[in-house]
């Protein structure tokens, strides 16, 4: 299959309001020639990205504000972007987390989580597939997973189960589709110096993140060669590929010894 080649073609990302999101739109625009469709709540954040972005490119930008766990705006708004636009490839990575002890996770926070991470994205990525297959052209979809989808984090409990169903059902789904020049990505980051990790409660694996401008690259070059799954950073890929020397129990229990110690650590602030 060739690689995907993004320039002057149309391509969506979700969650483009900040970290990860705003950081691939920008690197699709800048480094890789794309036009983007970029969609988030934050209207205003949005602006200031097009603003920005066509100020360096010659990208054209659209923006959309939307919430993605109300499934109704979802699908209307799908469907007017696959009716107006000639998409060409989709970068799904609107997510949220919850850390904490699941037993103290909000049910309210909790559905909010299953929307936005699971149903939101497996409506969009089959609204999307169904478009490809059709169209039979050129596309791509990437999905942001994350490695707890592979290793399961304690005080994320809800959010693994999350990022574990997206890898499930995008390994599979892409085994089902017929138009050979479609590719789905999972795209499988460990912790981002993001929004999401700027919390207190992230403090003692500060260490750990990796700076979102190196995992926005590595995803988009992952993407562009369309890998099936692609884990960002070496010393991640080294842990994933070396787990099977440790027992995935011993794995999941230490991660949650670091979690707890941070989490100790912020309540005691
Ligand atoms: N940070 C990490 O350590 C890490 C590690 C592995 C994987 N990931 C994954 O990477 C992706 C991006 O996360 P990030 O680290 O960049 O976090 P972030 O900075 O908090 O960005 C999350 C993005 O998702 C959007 N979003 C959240 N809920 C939404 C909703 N209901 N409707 C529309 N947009 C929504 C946010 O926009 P608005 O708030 O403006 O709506 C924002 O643009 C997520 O899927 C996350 O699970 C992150």
């Amino acid at each position: 299959m060739k690689n995907l080649n993004f320039k002057d073609k149309w391509v969506l990302v979700t969650g483009a309001s900040s970290g990860l999101g705003a950081e691939m739109a920008r690197q699709l625009a800048v480094q890789h020639g794309a036009n983007l469709i970029l969609l988030a709540r934050r209207k205003e954040r949005l602006e200031s990205l097009k603003t920005l972005i066509e100020g360096e490119t010659n990208s054209k930008v659209k923006v959309f504000a939307i919430d993605l766990s109300i499934p109704e705006q979802v699908e209307k708004l799908l469907q007017t972007i696959l009716s107006e636009y000639d998409l060409y490839a989709a970068v799904l990575n609107a997510g949220i987390t919850y850390l904490g002890k699941h037993l103290a996770l909000p049910k309210e926070q909790f559905n909010q989580m299953i929307q936005t991470n699971i149903v939101s994205v497996t409506y969009m990525t089959s609204q999307l597939a169904a478009y490809f297959e059709r169209k039979q052209s050129i596309g791509g979809i990437m999905i942001v997973s994350s490695m707890a989808a592979i290793f399961p984090t304690p005080f994320q409990a809800a959010y693994a189960g999350t990022k574990g169903f997206l890898l499930n059902f995008a390994s599979a789904l892409s085994q089902e589709l017929e138009n050979r020049a479609l590719s789905i990505t999972v795209f499988l980051p460990g912790g981002i110096a993001t929004e999401m990790t700027a919390g207190d409660g992230f403090n003692e694996l500060r260490g750990y993140l990796m700076p979102v401008q190196q995992v926005a690259k590595e995803g988009l070059v992952a993407f562009k060669k369309r890998k099936s799954t692609y884990i960002p950073g070496f010393l991640n890929r080294l842990s994933s590929k070396l787990a099977f020397l440790l027992r995935k129990d011993f794995i999941i229990k230490q991660t949650g010894r670091t979690y707890k110690k941070s989490l100790d650590r912020h309540s005691e602030l």
